[in-house]
């Protein structure tokens, strides 16, 4: 299969790039970057280093537009780091930025019926593509974002991604006709602690540090925001396990609407009085497997890189 990942390139973005990377089922044919974690300048050249360090320097990343009014949110650097890669510095990237997002993942959607597009921050890019027909009609879309049967992260009702721009993901959730939202329902299922990432270390090679160590900051950051969890979610890269194989997840298919007015804003919501397509939103996980995937995967390609 073809994939494009949307990235606000943090620390479990990092981890959907790897995963990806990680995955023979996948070409990666483009990274797009979008702000969130960080600004878009910022996540493109966190997306550029890693390519390098994971040995890819080939794949391309192309800019999003970015919201005008965007600063990055305190609890954004407390989690991912003020750099988006828990203070862990790449060396600066040979490559530079490519074209535009936008009119990659348009052109991409009319020209390859297998592709995927796995979007990690921020709908904003993805709501600009819906402009174009084909796109609304055939992109098919494994999102990360939302919350449907759990509470937001953010705000007590909406997810990250979702808060950044609601306006956006109401119109993913309005035009896209095939979208599955991957949201905390499910990746705060889907933990990663200090017993894993000490198989990364162990590796003792660049690819191995880096996880360990982007990892143990975010590890340390959930620990102080949501100790009752023990460990960190691996929201990113399980919408990208799922990409590669939908069977790890359990779906309704709803409406779904996304409240862009009043105190409920950002929430992601079922409203079966709306017209339009239906959402697969994932509500059960196979933690187990998802988990045995992400680990077989990603120290494979750190032992190698
Ligand atoms: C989402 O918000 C971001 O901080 C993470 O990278 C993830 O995409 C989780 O709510
Ligand atoms: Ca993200």
């Amino acid at each position: 299969m073809k994939l494009i990942l949307d990235l606000d390139t943090g620390i479990d973005d990092a981890f959907a790039l790897a995963y990806a990377l990680a995955s023979p089922e996948v070409e990666l044919i483009g990274v797009t970057g979008t702000y969130g974690n960080v600004t878009v300048a910022d996540g493109v050249r966190n997306t550029l280093a890693l390519l390098e360090l994971f040995g890819r320097p080939d794949v391309p990343v192309y800019p999003g537009p970015q919201r005008e009014d965007f600063e990055v949110a305190e609890i954004s650097a407390f989690i991912h780091g003020a750099n988006g890669l828990g203070e862990v510095e790449l060396p600066a990237p040979a490559t530079g930025p490519a074209g535009s997002a936008v009119e990659l993942l348009i052109d991409a959607v009319h020209t390859h019926p297998d592709l995927v597009i796995v979007p990690t921050g921020p709908s904003t890019t993805i709501a600009a593509a819906l402009d174009d027909d084909h796109f609304a009609e055939h992109a098919r879309i494994v999102m990360m974002g939302g919350a449907l049967t759990v509470p937001g992260n953010v705000r007590p009702w909406a997810e990250a991604n979702v808060w950044q721009d609601p306006e956006a993901t109401n119109e993913v959730f309005r035009r896209a006709r095939h979208v599955t939202m991957i949201g905390l329902d499910v990746t705060l299922k889907t933990l990663l602690t200090r017993t894993e990432t000490a198989q990364w270390r162990a590796l003792g090679t660049p690819g191995g540090t880096m996880l360990a160590d982007a990892a143990d900051h975010y590890i340390g950051a959930y620990a102080t925001t949501s100790p009752h969890l023990g460990g960190c979610g691996l929201h990113d890269p399980l919408a990208v396990a799922v990409a590669v194989d939908p069977s790890l997840v359990e779906c309704l298919a709803l409406p779904m609407q996304v409240d862009v007015a009043g105190e409920t804003r950002g929430r992601t919501i079922g409203d079966l009085s709306r017209q339009g397509p239906l959402v697969n939103v994932a509500v059960g996980v196979d933690v187990a497997k998802f988990l045995g995937e992400f680990m077989t995967r990603l120290t494979r390609l750190a032992a190698n890189t």
